[in-house]
């Protein structure tokens, strides 16, 4: 398949006590295969919930995403959303830990991801100790 993404009439509302609040209201685009797409617009516009729907970590009103069975999405959210109180390491562990997942391979794949963003002296650091673009990398 060439089209890797088609979002067709995607809408979206988050209901919150002072009422309802349209944050997307039909968009449709598709993502083809070798394609870099930029999503740009004004704060507010609906950036974030788009790519959380696409990842399936929110749901959608109304309109239909379709994707490559064979698609694999990486999502660095726009917060670090690390835990406070783990380190540096064990959030990075986290995900494979909550899957079962951890093998000699993926640690050391770890590992060597943490030296690659210069991050491997801070592993045992939590959140807190490191700067905003040292969260975003550990993202
Ligand atoms: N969890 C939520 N509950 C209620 N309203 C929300 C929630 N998340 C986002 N919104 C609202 O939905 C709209 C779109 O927000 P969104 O975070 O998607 O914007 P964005 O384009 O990513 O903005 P920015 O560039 O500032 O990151 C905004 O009006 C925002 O107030
Ligand atoms: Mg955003």
């Amino acid at each position: 398949m060439n089209n890797l993404l088609e979002i067709k009439d995607l809408t979206k509302s988050y209901h919150t006590k002072e009422g309802e609040i349209l944050a997307i209201k039909d968009i449709s685009f598709n993502i083809n295969k070798g394609e870099i797409i930029s999503l740009v617009g004004p704060s507010g516009c609906g950036k974030s919930t788009l790519l959380s729907i696409i990842c399936g970590l929110d749901k959608l009103d109304k309109g239909i995403i379709k994707k490559d069975k064979y698609l694999k999405i990486g999502y660095m959210l726009q917060n670090d959303a690390l835990l406070p109180y783990l380190t540096i390491y064990e959030n990075c562990i986290l995900g494979l830990k909550i899957q079962h997942n951890i093998t000699k391979e993926r640690l050391e794949y770890v590992e060597y991801l943490l030296k690659l963003y210069n991050l491997d002296e801070f592993k045992n650091n939590y959140p807190s100790s490191l700067s905003g673009g040292m969260k975003q990398r550990v993202g």
